[in-house]
This record gives C-alpha cells, sequence and structure tokens, in this order.
C-alpha cells in the first residue's frame, strides 16, 4: 500500500470517517495525527496515556512518533476497541498499545503515575477528569486536550489550564480548539 507522506496512517483516519458515517457513533478522529506524534517523540516519551481510542488512528500516531513508547489508551466502545485492535495488529503496535476497555472514569483511577504524554480526546473534557490526567502525568509531562470548543465543562477545563498555577498552556489552533500544556 503506497503511504501518504504527510500522514503514513491517513488511511486509518479515513477508516474512521467511514465508520462514523455509518453508525453515526463518537469516533470523530483527531484533525492532526502527525503533530501528535512530533509532540511525543520532542518528549521523548516512554509512556502515553490517551483518553478516546476510537478506531486507533492517534495511538498509533503517538506510536509511531515516539518509538520508546507505550501507549495506554482508554476506550469504552467495545466494537471501537475491537477495531482498534485490529488496526495495532495490522500497523504492527500491537506490542507497543494497549486499550483498556472502560468508562475514563473508571479506567483512569487503576492506572499508574508517570506518564510522559497524555492526551484527552473523548468528547467534551471535563475538569475533574483533567484533575486525574493532572496527577497521573510527571512533572513537566505533556497534555493535549482536544474539544476545548464544546462549551459547558470544556470552559472550566479552559479556565484551569490558563491558571498560571498547575499548568502552563497554549492554544495550538486559531479557534481554540486544541491545548498543548506542561504539567507545573
Ligand atoms: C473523538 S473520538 C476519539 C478519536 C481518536 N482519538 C482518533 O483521533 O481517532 C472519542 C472516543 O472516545 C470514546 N469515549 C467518549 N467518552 C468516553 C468515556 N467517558 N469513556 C471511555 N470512552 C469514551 C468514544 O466512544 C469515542 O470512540
Amino acid at each position: 500500500m503506497a503511504r501518504n507522506k504527510e500522514d503514513p496512517f491517513a488511511h486509518v483516519r479515513e477508516a474512521t470517517l467511514k465508520h462514523r458515517a455509518k453508525h453515526g457513533c463518537g469516533a470523530w478522529p483527531y484533525d492532526n495525527g502527525p503533530l501528535l506524534g512530533l509532540l511525543a517523540g520532542l518528549a521523548d516519551a516512554r509512556r502515553i496515556l490517551e483518553c478516546g481510542c476510537a478506531l486507533g488512528y492517534t495511538s498509533i500516531s503517538f506510536a509511531h512518533g515516539a518509538p520508546k513508547a507505550k501507549v495506554d489508551t482508554i476506550e469504552r466502545d467495545s466494537e471501537h476497541a475491537r477495531l482498534a485492535r485490529e488496526n495495532f495488529a495490522a500497523e504492527g503496535f500491537d506490542k507497543r498499545i494497549t486499550v483498556h476497555e472502560g468508562d475514563f472514569a473508571t479506567v483512569l483511577p487503576t492506572l499508574k503515575e508517570g506518564y510522559d504524554v497524555a492526551f484527552f480526546d473523548g468528547s467534551t473534557p471535563v475538569p475533574a477528569l483533567h484533575k486525574t490526567l493532572h496527577r497521573l502525568l510527571k512533572t513537566g509531562g505533556v497534555l493535549i486536550t482536544a474539544n476545548l470548543n464544546h462549551g459547558g465543562t470544556a470552559n472550566a477545563v479552559r479556565t484551569t489550564l490558563f491558571d498560571g498555577k498547575t499548568w502552563r498552556s497554549a492554544l495550538v489552533d486559531e479557534d481554540g480548539e486544541t491545548a498543548i500544556s506542561v504539567k507545573l
């Protein structure tokens, strides 16, 4: 298969879009997998945590960009988890990516602290989950938060990300959809 040079996993993103169109589910793939992979590589990440796996596009992008990293990704939809595992095996990442099936609120407390990078891409960000992500990251660890434009609880998360006490943050895009933050 000829790979897209700008995004070698564009076909997984495409498959996710098709899946969502067919099922009307919440599998909205993130816009820019290569950016995530690059950030994780720059952080020389060994442990990456993801909330919102869908069919695995961003987990694969992280594992590709940070070749020494293991990725823990959380997904409550069992069909998404099954298809993601298939994609991890097909791309040769099944030894480095683990899908934890269940709700973020149930799975996050079971994980060990010390992550280098965390990514929230599960519907609307929620303050309580961000507090848990802060605990799970090491000091100086990087958090990427998507869906900050969803309103509601996302507004409170945005406020916390820019409080200057727990995080140092920057918005990635003009419309303020994604923030990158460092744990202080
Ligand atoms: C936006 S999609 C993730 C897209 C994925 N990161 C990618 O770029 O392909 C969000 C996913 O999170 C899952 N999800 C949403 N809320 C969840 C929760 N509270 N616990 C576990 N999974 C959740 C949905 O089932 C969906 O598959």
